[in-house]
């Protein structure tokens, strides 16, 4: 199949039907009336207004994600700004819940629709910002004075490849695109395909500002580091000079987009918008790897800490890093690491046996070596250094539990007998806590966990059998 073919076939599917359009329009004006209707019953004047793709005609068919934001003047206190825009959230949305981003907002299901009903500042620009979700309406008037039905379309093509190869979101789990970076990298290049055979080309780091009307500009290397931001993808905000659009989006899934750009142009195919799930793995499968690999893989399993997404990810994240940089200074020599994590409430629709067992973590980490003799070499200074050396060696003279000292070189050794002689020893031990984790795995942590070693990984394939077959089959 040629690429032009591949994106007719796949814009066909992804391109809102008019009674889609239609549909989602009539409901959102109702949503925005029933606002109004909650507002004028408030002591503030405030606006509702319709953002994000669902404004824009952006959408994926088959989306129902509707953004409605509040607006409300700038002189409003923050403490009355969430009491307000929470007031408005559960009238007009009764059965909804409150999430937090930078402030509470409402969530809820309105006719079928997934509703977030944010309030915001309706401040005069996007500079003059009080908190981050009060420059959506200007990115909003952005596009909207730009885009036209082509380049709408080139957009759904964008956001529906990134979402094929797993790197569309800009939530700190995924890393990704976010639905404004899209829509801006596509009207930069003015198509999808411009874009494709552009990225398939780009050395990182690659900046734009959007405000220039010199087109898409790579940032030499030489200049590199003179740019404002050290990302390595740049796209200045037109509407907040101050802010990288695309700050949130990975190195890898950077890379990986790069990859998949070269991999649809030399071979275009509508897999790679709409991939087939792969099998969770089984715990036959999972033994299966382990003999293959011969690794020493050891996880560390806690109950999840119950705080949003945002937070969760990064925190496990740096929790692994600390995990896997002990483990390898000890000598272990991590192969690869991964966390998982399952989230309160998560999973509720999928399980409905379910008892009232807590949702888990994972931290694990595959090492090169399973065990390390129980002496380690212990270093001490050269024997010339006097008093240092002297020293040295006399805290060691008479030390019945090590060897040595010797002198090796120009320096004085000892063997000593070493802490933990496998990974999992040391996860058992309060050394776990010495590592840099995230505060709330740290607490987590001491109110309990299990450590997993070689064979009883297979046990995790029930409840992360999804993110075990990435680990064991990983693709780009
Ligand atoms: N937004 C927000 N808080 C929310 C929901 C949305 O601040 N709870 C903002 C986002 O930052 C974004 C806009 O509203 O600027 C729309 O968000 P989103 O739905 O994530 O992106 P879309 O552009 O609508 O793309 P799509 O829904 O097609 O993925
Ligand atoms: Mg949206």
């Amino acid at each position: 199949m040629t690429l032009d073919a591949v994106l007719e076939s796949v814009s066909e599917r992804i391109t809102p039907e008019a009674a889609e359009r239609e549909r989602l329009q009539t409901i959102a004006d109702e949503l925005a009336e029933r606002a109004a209707d909650v507002i004028d019953d408030l002591p503030v004047d405030a606006d509702p207004v319709l953002v994000g793709s669902s404004a824009r005609s952006t959408w994926l068919a088959g989306d129902r994600d509707i953004d409605l934001f509040v607006r409300f003047p700038p002189g409003l206190e923050r403490e009355r700004l969430e009491q307000y825009g929470l007031e408005v959230g559960h009238a007009v949305l009764p059965d909804g819940h409150e999430e937090y981003a930078e402030h509470p907002y409402v969530k809820g299901e309105y006719e079928g629709f997934e509703v977030d009903l944010v309030p915001c500042y309706d401040v005069d620009s996007a500079t003059e910002i009080r908190s981050a979700v009060d420059r959506t309406p200007f990115h909003d008037a952005y596009l909207q004075a730009r885009y036209t039905p082509e380049l709408a379309e080139a957009a759904r093509l964008f956001k529906r490849f990134t979402k094929g190869i797993g790197v569309y979101g800009s939530n700190l789990r995924t890393e990704g695109f976010s639905g404004y970076l899209a829509e801006l990298l596509v009207l930069e290049y003015g198509g999808f395909q411009q874009l494709i055979e552009a990225v398939a080309e780009w050395h990182p780091p690659v900046r734009f500002d959007p405000r220039g009307d010199g087109g898409p500009a790579e940032i030499p290397p030489e200049e590199a580091e003179a740019a404002t931001f050290d990302d390595p993808l740049v796209v200045i905000d037109p509407t907040d000079p101050d802010r990288n659009v695309a700050a949130v989006l990975s190195e890898a899934n950077l890379a990986r987009f790069q990859h998949y750009c070269r991999d649809l142009r030399s071979a275009p195919r509508e897999a790679l918008f709409f991939p087939e799930e792969p099998e969770p793995m089984d715990a036959t499968d999972v033994r299966e790897h382990l003999t293959r690999r011969a690794s020493h893989p050891v996880a560390i399993v806690f109950e999840t800490p119950d705080i949003v997404e945002d937070q969760l990810y990064p925190q496990l994240q740096r929790s692994l890093d600390g995990v896997r940089g002990e483990l390898g200074r000890r000598g272990f020599d991590p192969l690869r690491a991964a966390t998982f994590a399952n989230r309160p409430g998560e999973k509720e629709a999928t399980d409905d046996e379910s008892t009232d067992e807590a949702d888990h973590a994972v931290l694990l980490v595959e090492t090169s070596v399973a065990e390390l003799p129980a002496v380690v070499r212990h270093l001490g200074p050269p024997v010339h250094v006097g008093e240092h050396a002297h020293f040295f060696y006399e805290r060691y003279a008479d030390d019945e539990t090590v060897y040595g000292p010797f002198v090796d070189g120009n320096r004085y050794v000892v063997e000593r007998e070493r802490d933990h002689r496998t990974p999992e020893a040391l996860l058992r031990s309060g050394g776990l806590f010495d590592v840099a984790l995230g505060a709330h795995v740290e607490t987590a942590l001491q109110n309990g966990y299990e450590v997993l070693v070689d064979d009883e990984i297979a046990a995790l394939a029930e409840g992360f059998g999804e993110e075990l077959q990435a680990y064991f089959e990983p693709t780009v």
